[in-house]
């Protein structure tokens, strides 16, 4: 078996950020506030509550410098940090291409900067430190799933398809942004090829290990949001000041 401290993270904190503008010009998105903290500190949270210490950061190279800024070499955080650049925002599933080389022949857990992941910890956990090989990601019922790259399963549970932005979702079970995955998603990403939209996308890594039967689908049964938009933000940031017990009228 494969031990937690073994395991290393991705946090994709690249994009542009579009639909959060003006907000996005004056930083990235991923260091815009959630409450008293920066966005990015609860992904990275997430890792490092999972026991991963060794740690690359995917950044948008307008933006590195204020990522250097606030998150440092890792040291105060008890962990180990590197930076990528990505010249463009090529897709989700181009964190594995960026990130061959720190992968190498070992497994990983990426994060997105915007996802955060609220009240549930020890799910992560459990599906990280138990990962020996293979694909493992989560999926949670949301009300609207056309947006998502969306799961279907069958009455025992089993994965029966998976489909990024259906118009016409099968389910209302959205992949979220935390997937975990051995040394072949190297191989799978390199050989990937662009989707209408352009970009690379992490739909048809799922799909590579759903067809070689090494997919696990797990359910996350806590708040989830992906902040990327000013009323998801808003709400993020209320949530997490409740959390703390604060009480915003
Ligand atoms: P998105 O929210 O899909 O993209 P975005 O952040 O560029 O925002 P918008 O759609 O409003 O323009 O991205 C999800 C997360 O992944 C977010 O943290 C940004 C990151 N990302 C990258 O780092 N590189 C990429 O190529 C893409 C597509 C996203």
């Amino acid at each position: 078996m494969i031990k937690a401290h073994t395991m290393k993270g991705i946090i994709l904190a690249g994009g542009t950020g579009t639909r959060l503008r003006p907000l996005t010009l004056v930083t990235s998105k991923q260091l815009l506030p959630i409450y008293d903290k920066p966005m990015v500190f609860y992904p990275l949270q997430t890792l490092l509550n999972a026991g991963i210490k060794d740690i690359l950061i995917i950044v948008a190279p307008e933006r590195a410098g204020d990522f250097l800024h606030v998150l440092g070499s890792g040291k105060e955080w008890g962990a180990k940090f590197t930076y990528e650049i990505q010249d463009k925002p090529a897709g989700l599933a181009d964190a594995f291409r960026i990130g061959a080389s720190f992968i190498d022949d070992g497994s990983v857990t990426m994060i997105l900067g915007d996802n955060l992941f609220l009240g549930k910890d020890e799910e992560v956990h459990d599906a990280i430190t138990t990962f020996t090989s293979g694909g493992r990601v989560f999926a949670r019922e949301v009300s609207d799933a056309r947006p998502f790259g969306v799961v279907e399963f069958d009455a025992d549970g089993k994965v029966l398809s998976i489909e990024e932005k259906p118009t016409q979702p099968k389910s209302n079970f959205a992949l979220i942004g935390l997937y975990i995955f051995d040394h072949q998603v190297v191989e799978i990403a390199k050989n990937l090829v662009p989707s209408a939209r352009g970009e690379i996308e992490i739909t048809d890594i799922h799909k590579a290990y759903l067809e070689r039967g090494q997919l696990d689908v797990r359910m996350y049964t806590g708040e989830w949001l992906d902040t990327g938009t000013p009323s998801s933000l808003l709400k993020a940031g209320l949530l997490v000041a409740k959390a703390q017990g604060e009480k915003i009228e």
